[in-house]
């Protein structure tokens, strides 16, 4: 399909997601929010790929947040709107998404950028990145769940504490407070970024469906996250995954898993 802001790429079994409006540091749009919705979709289709990575063109920006100049004019439910939709057709879509989504971040990670990148299943750094929730500083706080993922991941007196400030950290703190996994020079950020999706690739993408699902059920308030990984670990008992896995243990050699 053809893009606008984004490009998406694919690298044997791995999907390149970029955010590609440089110029505007990778600010999203609704229609940046719509092309990525879209290509998420087509990789979702796509059997072949088994990890997306999601990051920003060029080495400044990840993504620096919601685009200011759309939402500038507009109303209460306008802006509900903006936070209701992007939410549902993005956001929540990438946190629930089945094949693992790892954000690589590149550089300013901000506001909805920063969102964005904490809907991902987990984050990877350059030493140059800066990450923070700068709404307080514009009159608004956070639309596209940064309130709920920020302390979820760093813990409620810091996330208070960020959104409070609006203030930024560096790749090292967001390392410390486990806001990402791993810090890599600029220069190796996507290669790195690349090994990690290549390791998840040759695991059961079947098993790791259902390991999302268990670990988001506990972070879900209608879902009993205990309950599903029971459900999700018998129901591994009858996948084609499973048999080959064991065999393949029990046989002394690798597993090549079927993907059923
Ligand atoms: N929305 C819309 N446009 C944005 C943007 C955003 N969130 N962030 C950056 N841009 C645009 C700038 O307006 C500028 O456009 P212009 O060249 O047409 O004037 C361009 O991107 C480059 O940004 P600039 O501010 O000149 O770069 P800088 O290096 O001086 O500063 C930042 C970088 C990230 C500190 C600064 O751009 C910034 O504070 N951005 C907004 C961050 C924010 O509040 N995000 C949360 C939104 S809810």
């Amino acid at each position: 399909m053809n893009y606008q802001n984004i490009t998406l790429d694919y690298d044997n079994r791995i999907a390149v997601l970029r955010v590609n409006r440089p110029k505007k540091l990778n600010a999203l749009n609704r229609e940046t929010i719509q092309e990525l919705h879209e290509a998420l979709i087509e990789i979702q289709d796509d059997d072949e790929v088994a990890v997306v990575i999601l990051t920003g063109t060029g080495e400044k920006a990840f993504v620096a947040g919601a685009d200011i100049a759309e939402f500038a004019d507009y109303s209460v439910e306008e802006g509900q709107d903006l936070a209701a939709k992007g939410q549902e057709i993005l956001f929540n879509v990438i946190e629930n998404f089945s094949k693992p989504v790892i954000a690589a971040i590149n550089g300013f990670a901000l506001g909805g950028g920063l969102e964005l990148a904490m809907s991902a299943h987990f984050r990877t750094a350059s030493t140059h990145a800066k990450m923070g929730l700068p709404e307080t500083s514009l009159g608004v706080i956070p639309g596209y769940g940064g309130t709920q993922r920020l302390a979820q991941l760093v813990g409620k007196g810091k996330a208070m504490e960020m959104i409070m400030t609006a203030g930024m950290m560096n790749a090292d703190e967001g390392y410390r407070l486990g806001l990402v996994n791993h810090v890599f020079a600029p220069e190796d950020l996507l290669e790195e970024t690349q090994k990690l999706a290549t390791k998840i690739s040759k695991n059961s993408m079947v098993a790791i469906k259902a390991a999302i699902e268990a670990v988001n059920a506990g972070f879900s308030h209608d879902k009993d996250g205990y309950a599903a990984e029971i459900k999700a670990f018998g129901e591994a008992f009858g996948t084609e995954d499973f048999k080959e896995g064991t065999q393949a243990f029990l046989n002394k050699r690798k597993p090549d898993f079927p993907g059923q």
